[in-house]
């Protein structure tokens, strides 16, 4: 049997935050190391530029991501880390997969019905504001995931539906053009509890209630000193059921650690002895990649090289098959 293949691409428009840690980057870090599987990762940089206008941002945050996943360990022997920019076969695959997807079934995208039900509800053209990109979402990243021939893909439950479209499209395709693609199975993990932000609505930096990666130490204990709790005093039992400070120390802490923080919780721990314990803990796992982060931020050309690297892996793998894929379609040259 082959190896399975997981793939998964970060969208290169902000500065990731602890619930990108521990839901998405820190699982695919783990797994990155294993022998078993073949891992793709990638900065998804075309797919910021439909979120995202402002130029310094997406460079910015393209720096910021790679430097996180290698800071924290990434096996780019065993893994291909690279750019999806990088990779022209994406693009050109997105093209012959365009061609016969229906418009009928990126209608029903979600990000797009939301868009035109907010569109109707205001009384302006239901297609006000929505161009192309976001139409066509779902067809660039089924090319991320068919090139590669994934059959793993975490995500999270809002990418649910983009899977099923990436299925979708690559059955339609193998059924006019012949077996080539593998068909994506999503990775939903419902395990990795949704880690709360400093108000308890799930971490988001849309909600304001998040926690940047790498803060600087000082920052990152006054921020944990901020997340929400309630009025009890030192000495009353709390409950950890609803608490997301609990919630954020548990997904940082081994089982015995979680035993003791609910015992301490039963034992009317105070909030602020609470919350500097889980500073503690969380800047404990941290500091080392922190370190590392900051000298890979200083030498952009290091993470350059690496992607470089990763992204000429990648092509020996699209390449021909891409070609094939041409050739399949009828774009051939005419001499034999
Ligand atoms: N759309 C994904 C997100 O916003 C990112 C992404 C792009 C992706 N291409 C992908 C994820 C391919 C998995 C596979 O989270």
């Amino acid at each position: 049997m082959s190896k399975r293949t997981v793939l998964t691409g970060i969208t290169t428009t902000g500065t990731p935050h602890l619930g990108n840690y521990v839901g998405a980057i820190k699982p695919c870090i783990v797994a990155s190391h294993n022998d078993d599987v073949r891992s793709f990762y990638f900065l998804a940089d075309y797919h910021a530029l439909i979120k995202c206008r402002d130029p310094e941002t997406v460079h910015r945050s393209t720096l910021e991501i790679a430097a996180t996943w290698l800071a924290l360990g990434l096996d780019t022997d065993k893994a291909i880390f690279y750019r999806q920019s990088d990779i022209p076969e994406i693009t050109e695959l997105t093209w012959l997969l365009t061609c016969i997807t229906a418009k009928g079934l990126m209608n029903r995208a979600h990000a797009y019905k939301a868009a035109v039900q907010d569109n109707t509800a205001a009384g302006e053209d239901p297609d006000s504001a929505v161009d192309m990109g976001l139409f066509c979402y779902p067809i660039l990243m089924a090319a991320d995931i068919l090139i590669f021939k994934a059959n793993h893909v975490p995500v999270g439950r809002d990418q649910a539906q983009h899977l099923e479209m990436a299925r979708d499209i690559g059955q339609r395709f193998n059924h006019l053009y012949g077996e080539h693609f593998v068909l994506p199975a999503a990775q939903l993990d419902d395990n990795v509890a949704v880690l709360p932000g400093t108000d308890g609505r799930k971490m988001s930096k849309s909600y304001n209630n998040a926690i940047e990666l790498w803060l600087p130490e000082k920052k990152l204990r006054k921020a944990i000193m901020k997340i929400v709790t309630n009025s009890l005093q030192p000495g009353e039992p709390k409950d950890t059921q609803g608490s997301a400070l609990y919630a954020i120390y548990s997904a940082f802490a081994n089982d015995e650690q979680r035993a003791q923080m609910k015992q301490a919780f039963a034992d009317g721990i105070g909030w602020g002895d609470a919350k500097q314990q889980c500073f503690e803990l969380i800047n404990g796992e941290l500091a080392g990649a922190r370190a590392v982060y900051e000298e890979l931020l200083a030498q952009p050309a290091r993470i350059e090289e690496r992607l470089l690297e990763g992204a000429a892996r990648a092509r020996e793998i699209a390449a021909p098959f891409l070609q094939r894929l041409r050739e399949a379609v009828g774009i051939r040259r005419l001499r034999p």
